[in-house]
């Protein structure tokens, strides 16, 4: 990139490089992380007994993560039972559909969880769901604290709509250590599409399916696309496939669906039946080399007390960029008990909720002033790669394009993972951007 990214975090190398813990200086502590002062609290709960929290976080990571936030929240708010309205299901599309389902009917939770960008916009904002929060940026000086590319992108029509909680990165590659080791296959982040189809065919004689694929969550395969699109693209032309500059119809976008279809020469028999926390099963079990996911992947391995058996590399083609996938948290238009919903918010963005989330989610702060000196091997080389690499959007995670696009890209992904049918699949790409204009 040639231009400073707007999404430049401000965690320097030496602050990454510290592994010592910050000393906790009295208070509660919980997590191994200390709230010495209450998070400066909106005004006393008087009456609302409860925050019902609506997300999709109920694997093992996942789930772990949203117990710290509620922690960090019942340390200010004591005495307000946290009602966790979690909808299973990768990626929140059925979470996605449930919520609709309450918002049409006027019955919001207090506060879920969304990715800024465009589907922040149109499933929310635009129908009016949303209560601009600009007045608690300025309260907690906000704007100075989160990277100008996230507040940007939580920014729709000059108005703030949502809390970042935590940066996942969509382009990483996990593998398991003693297959690539026993098969004498090295990564690197400089790999490449044809270093991946080398190791592939190597591990296919040995008998090792090369990548864990859960396709039960079409998500899964929208996400290795997006991925593979990523390395054909560069993250210059990536960015400008959602804005129409780039056309689905360009060669390179084919290069990437024959990649796709190429992955299925060496996956795993069951992927139909698995999810993508069931894939990563497979990785730490040394039944499969490979699994393309967001870094989620590594808090669902800490969970799971796997961590140690897996690598992590950029997926292949795609060293130098970053596939953002942010996490924040809304303020409903008629929450049910909007005190709490605020407080909820205020831990959300504070930076002790922050660093108790993200190793357990697997995220890195969104923060940019959080205390890196704690962070795990992981986090250190995602946090640098967001503090450098060019930073785009993602697709199956809804920053980058309409939901309607989204919708029929995941429709078509359905087929192509029946067929591989290359043509189809782009004519179909071709097709949902001209719908959606
Ligand atoms: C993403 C979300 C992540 C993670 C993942 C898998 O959309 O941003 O936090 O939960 O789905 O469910």
């Amino acid at each position: 990139m040639s231009s400073r990214s707007p999404f430049t975090s401000r965690y320097s190398r030496r602050q990454i490089a510290k592994t010592a813990a910050a000393a906790a200086v009295g208070g509660v502590v919980l997590g191994g992380v200390s709230f010495p002062h209450a998070f400066a609290q909106a005004t006393p709960a008087a009456g609302e007994a409860e925050l019902e929290i609506f997300s999709w976080w109920t694997t093992a990571g996942e789930a772990a993560g949203l117990e710290e936030l509620f922690k960090a929240f019942t340390a200010s708010n004591p005495g307000v039972k946290i009602v966790n309205a979690a909808v299973a299901g990768g990626a929140g599309s059925n979470a996605q559909a449930a919520l609709q389902t309450r918002l049409s009917a006027n019955q919001p939770p207090d506060s879920w969880q969304s990715h800024p960008g465009a589907e922040l916009k149109a499933r929310y904002v635009d129908p009016g769901y949303t209560v601009a929060i600009d007045d608690l940026y300025t309260e907690q000086d906000w704007d100075s604290v989160f990277p100008e590319g996230v507040i940007n992108l939580i920014t729709i029509d000059g108005q703030k709509q949502l809390v970042p909680v935590g940066v996942h990165r969509g382009n990483v590659m996990f593998y398991n250590k003693d297959l690539l080791s026993k098969n004498g296959i090295e990564v690197s982040d400089d790999w490449t599409m044809d270093d991946y189809f080398k190791a592939a065919d190597t591990l296919k004689a040995a008998g090792v399916p090369a990548l864990a694929l859960g396709s039960k969550d079409t998500f899964a395969v929208v996400q290795l696309f997006e991925n593979t699109l990523l390395a054909a693209l560069g993250p210059d032309d990536f960015t400008k496939v959602w804005t129409g500059e780039v056309g689905w119809d360009d060669d390179r976008v084919t290069t990437a669906i024959e990649n796709l279809a190429k992955y299925f020469d060496s996956v795993n028999s069951d992927h139909a039946a698995l999810t993508w926390d069931g894939a990563a099963d497979e990785v730490y079990a040394g039944k499969a080399a490979f699994t393309s996911m967001g870094d989620w992947l590594y808090g669902d391995a800490t969970a799971k007390g796997k961590q140690d058996s897996i690598g992590w590399v950029n997926h292949p083609g795609t060293g130098g960029s970053f596939v953002a996938v942010i996490d924040g948290f809304t303020m409903p238009k008629g929450a049910p008990h909007p005190v709490n919903a605020k407080n909820w918010l205020i831990t959300c963005g504070s930076k002790e909720a922050q660093t108790a989330f993200a190793p357990h989610k697997g995220a890195i702060p969104a923060r940019s002033d959080a205390d890196a000196s704690g962070f795990n091997d992981y986090m250190k080389w995602s946090a640098a790669a967001f503090g450098k690499d060019a930073v785009v959007p993602s697709l199956a995670h809804g920053s980058a394009a309409s939901p309607q696009f989204q919708s029929s890209v995941n429709d078509a992904i359905v087929s192509f993972i029946v067929d591989l049918d290359v043509e189809t699949f782009q004519q179909a790409l071709v097709d949902a951007q001209a719908d959606a204009q």
